[in-house]
C-alpha cells in the first residue's frame, strides 16, 4: 500500500507537466481546427482532406489530454483527493474546488464541444459543415480558455 502511494507520487509531477506542456497543443489544435472550419465556410470551400486531418487531430489531441487529466484527478493529484476525501471541508479552498469541479466539468464540456463539431459536421454538406465545425469549436474554445489555470506556470519541466 505505502509502496503504490509512494510510485502515484513519483508519477504525479511526470503526469502534472505532460498536462501542462499538452495544454499548448490543445490550444493549437483546437485553434487550428477552428480556423480551417471557418475558412472553408467563409470562402465557402468543398471538404479537403487537410480540414478532415487537422479536425480529427484537434479530437485525439483533446481526448490525450482529457486522458490526463482523469488520471491526474482520479489517482494522482492531492488536490482532488482532498476533494474526494471530504467534498464539503475542500468546498473552503479556492484552489481545491477549481481544480476538483469548475477545471473538469468545463474541460470535459470543451472535449464534447469538439467531438459534438467533428461528427455533426460530417454529417452535413460541406457549407453547413464548415458552419457546425466553427461554431462548436470556437465554443470548445472559449470553454479551454476560461477553464485554464492561468495562475499556475505556464510551462512545467518534467
Ligand atoms: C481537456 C483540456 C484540459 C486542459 C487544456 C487542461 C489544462 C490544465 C492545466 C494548464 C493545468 C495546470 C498544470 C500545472 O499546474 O502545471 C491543469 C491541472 C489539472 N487538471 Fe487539467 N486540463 C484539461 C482537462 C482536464 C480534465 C478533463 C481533468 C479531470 C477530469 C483535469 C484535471 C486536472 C487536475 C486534477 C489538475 C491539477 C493537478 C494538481 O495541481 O494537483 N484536467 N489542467
Amino acid at each position: 500500500m505505502a509502496d503504490s502511494r509512494q510510485m502515484l507520487d513519483h508519477l504525479y509531477p511526470i503526469v502534472l507537466a505532460a498536462h501542462n506542456l499538452w495544454r499548448w497543443i490543445v490550444l493549437l489544435g483546437v485553434v487550428a481546427a477552428t480556423l480551417v472550419s471557418l475558412r472553408g465556410w467563409v470562402g465557402g470551400k468543398r471538404r479537403s482532406l487537410v480540414n478532415d486531418r487537422v479536425t480529427t487531430v484537434a479530437v485525439v489531441v483533446m481526448d490525450v489530454q482529457l486522458l490526463l487529466g482523469l488520471v491526474l484527478y482520479v489517482g494522482l493529484s492531492p488536490l482532488s483527493r482532498a476533494m474526494l476525501a471530504a467534498p464539503g471541508a475542500a468546498m473552503q479552498s479556492r484552489e481545491v474546488r477549481f481544480f476538483g469541479m469548475e477545471h473538469p466539468f468545463l474541460m470535459i464540456l470543451a472535449t464534447l464541444a469538439v467531438h459534438a463539431g467533428k461528427s455533426r459536421a460530417r454529417r452535413q454538406e460541406a457549407r453547413s459543415g464548415f458552419r457546425t465545425g466553427t461554431v462548436w469549436y470556437a465554443l470548445s474554445l472559449v470553454l479551454i480558455l476560461a477553464g485554464t489555470p492561468w495562475w499556475r506556470p505556464l510551462l512545467r519541466g518534467f
